[in-house]
This record gives C-alpha cells, sequence and structure tokens, in this order.
C-alpha cells in the first residue's frame, strides 16, 4: 500500500480551487511589462489598501515575534461597531472568509451530510463540503441568475446541514431578496450560510437579520472594499450559540498583529471605504454602458460584472485580452456557468476605459 492510500478518499475526487490570474503568471508567459498590465480578474480594490492600513503594519511589523491576542477582542468590537452587533456575535480569520468556511464546516459537515449550492456561484462552498465528507447538492439558477427559494427547499431533507447563498452573487452580481432569505430560514432546519463578501457595493444587507434567526450565520471580508485581500482576513456575524461552538474549533490565534493592526486602521478610515465605494459605483456604471452594446452584460450589485461573450468562447477572449494585458476572469472554471462568461472588476476610471476598447477591438 502506498502513501497515498492515506488520503481521506473523499479528497480524491476534489478539483482544486481555481484563482485568478497573477500579474508575474501574466508578465512572464506573454513578455508584457508587469507595470503595464491590468488586474482586473480578482475582485480587488483599484485604490488600494487605506494609507491608514499601510502606516498601521509599519508601526506593528517589530512586534511581530509576540504572538496576537487571542481572542481577537479588540478587531471583533470594531467589526462590532461597524456591523451593528456586539463583540459575542463576531468572530474572525487571518484566512479570509475561506477560513471562515473551513471552520464552519468543520462545525457542521460530516460523511452523509449536505449542503445545498445555487450555481453558477464562489468555488469554495463545494471545496469545503467535500473537503469535510459532505455531499454538495447543486440547484441551477434561471437565467437571470435567481434562484427561487422553492427550489432551494426543493432539495433539503433530513441530510440537510448547510445551505449556501451568495449576495451579491460571484460571477453574476445579483442580491438574494430579503423576502426570499427569511423563507428559506424560516422553511429549513439546517445553517444558513450568507456570503456578503460584496456586500458593501451593494445597497442591501441580510445581516440585521442575525439578531431573528438562530440558524443564520453571515460572512464578510477586508479584502474588497477594505482593500485588504493581501491580509487575508475575515469575519462572521452569527447567533452567539454558533459562535461559542466556532471558538471550540478554531485554530488558535487566528489573525495575526499585522493583520490585526491593518484591519483596525481600515475600519477607522471612513473616507477611504466611501472613496473605494464609490469608484466602484461609477465604474461599474461606465463598464456596463460601455459593453452592452458590445455583448450581453448583467447589472451587478458588487465590484464586479459578467459578460457573456457568445457566440464566442469566454477562454478564447479572455485569452486575447491576456495578450493586450488586461487580466480578467474566465467563468468556465466556475460549475454551470456555461461557456461563454467573462467576470470584470471594476478598475480605476482610465482601466475601465481600456477593457472597453479592447472588446470593442476583440468582439467587433
Ligand atoms: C463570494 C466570495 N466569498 C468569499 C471569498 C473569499 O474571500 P477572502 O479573500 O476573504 O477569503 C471570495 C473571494 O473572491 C468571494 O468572491
Amino acid at each position: 500500500m502506498g502513501f497515498k492510500e492515506l488520503v481521506r478518499p473523499e479528497v480524491k475526487d476534489i478539483k482544486e480551487y481555481v484563482p485568478g490570474k497573477s500579474i508575474g503568471e501574466i508578465a512572464g508567459k506573454y513578455g508584457l511589462d508587469p507595470d503595464s498590465i491590468i488586474k482586473l480578474g480578482s475582485n480587488e480594490n483599484p485604490l488600494g489598501p487605506s494609507p491608514r492600513s499601510v502606516a498601521a503594519i509599519k508601526e506593528k511589523a517589530g512586534q511581530v515575534h509576540l504572538y496576537p491576542q487571542a481572542d481577537a477582542i479588540e478587531l471583533r468590537k470594531a467589526i462590532g461597531e461597524y456591523t451593528g452587533y456586539p463583540a459575542d456575535n463576531i468572530v474572525v480569520s487571518g484566512n479570509g472568509m475561506d477560513g471562515i468556511l473551513d471552520t464552519i464546516m468543520r462545525l457542521f459537515m460530516s460523511k452523509g451530510a449536505e449542503s445545498i449550492i445555487p450555481i453558477p456561484t464562489f468555488s469554495y462552498y463545494e471545496i469545503a463540503t467535500l473537503s469535510n465528507g459532505g455531499k454538495p447538492v447543486f440547484v441551477e439558477r434561471n437565467s437571470d441568475y435567481y434562484i427561487a427559494p422553492e427550489n432551494i427547499l426543493d432539495k433539503v431533507n433530513a441530510n440537510t446541514k448547510m445551505i449556501f447563498l451568495c449576495s451579491p452573487n460571484n460571477p453574476s452580481g445579483n442580491s438574494i431578496p430579503e423576502k426570499d432569505a427569511r423563507k428559506i430560514l424560516e422553511s429549513a432546519n439546517a445553517i444558513v450560510f450568507i456570503d456578503e463578501a460584496y456586500v458593501e457595493f451593494a445597497s442591501t444587507s441580510i445581516t440585521s437579520l442575525v439578531r431573528e434567526y438562530e440558524n443564520l450565520i453571515v460572512g464578510r471580508t477586508f479584502s474588497k472594499a477594505f482593500g485588504l485581500a493581501g491580509m487575508r482576513m475575515g469575519y462572521a456575524i452569527m447567533p452567539e450559540w454558533i459562535a461559542g461552538e466556532y471558538m471550540k474549533v478554531m485554530t488558535p490565534f487566528s489573525v495575526d498583529i499585522l493583520s490585526t493592526a491593518a484591519g483596525l486602521a481600515a475600519l477607522s478610515d471612513k473616507e477611504h471605504l466611501k472613496k473605494s465605494i464609490k469608484t466602484v459605483k461609477q465604474g461599474r456604471l461606465q463598464l456596463l454602458k460601455g459593453l452592452e452594446t458590445l455583448c450581453k452584460v448583467y447589472s451587478s450589485h458588487a465590484n464586479f460584472i459578467l459578460a457573456d461573450v457568445s457566440p464566442k468562447s469566454s477562454k478564447e477572449v479572455s485569452e486575447l485580452l491576456l495578450k493586450k494585458g488586461i487580466i480578467v476572469r474566465d467563468c468556465t472554471s466556475f460549475r454551470g456557468a456555461g461557456k461563454s462568461l467573462i467576470r470584470i472588476s471594476v478598475g480605476l476610471q482610465e482601466q475601465n476605459e481600456i477593457v472597453i476598447d479592447a472588446f470593442r477591438e476583440i468582439l467587433c
């Protein structure tokens, strides 16, 4: 028997997470100057981090020989003020919202258990379900990427432990109406995880419902509106009873000293947050207007928009864009997304203009 046999059998069928492409990778592959590359494939903040975060990281750099606060209470309190909850309802992760998902799944998922996942959506829900021995049950969205609550509730059975709702959804950009979320929360004997990674760019949020429902977890991140994707920091708002269980299975000292400092500083910089949101809302409109005459585009509540380039394939179009030094996200690797969807992160005004011109050259 080889050592490979020691790996848990359920891991064999997992397809690795496909990340957006990096500047280094594309510069090397196409012989491009890294500074000329426009990176709009990973929904990052085009303004960068808050200068306050940068200063806070520098200030704390000399303290990294010390462990951080074990309960991250200062950060949890600050997040609590931002979201309107006491720290007892907040948990934080030093590996982004992905880390939150990992811990949640260790808490609820097991062999024979099921999670319901409306597709296309963020692929880590599937990976986290499978790696904890569970079975992902997929539900297809309609042609506008709306998902009726009945279609989700039809899939609920005695094995259902988790229901994932991404709002705004990655990659389609639409939000779940509150009444639909309530219907699911009230009708399913399962934990409902609502992923609000992009909520700052949307007009609605489900977060206030955590006060009403004992089975609701809302996941959030510092990677998008707060411009700290590289620090890998996520958090979640949940009923106190789930937070208590979560603390039992989370990794200790889960957020490091530099991330904590950067996060606290980002939360204090309301101006940077406001400017980031404004940049995205304006750029989103610019991209929609510029692209809608060239291909089908979907209106979005997030910091990206989805374009359907059929009859061309997303692979072909995104490769032509890469050659021009523009990184977008070919959605082929998203389960249920088909072969013609491209997700474009909103960039700075001049970057958006370059993207629109490149689409015109490729599609016309
Ligand atoms: C919907 C959604 N949820 C979660 C994440 C993970 O975020 P984080 O960087 O906090 O791990 C992403 C990342 O792009 C995302 O799109």
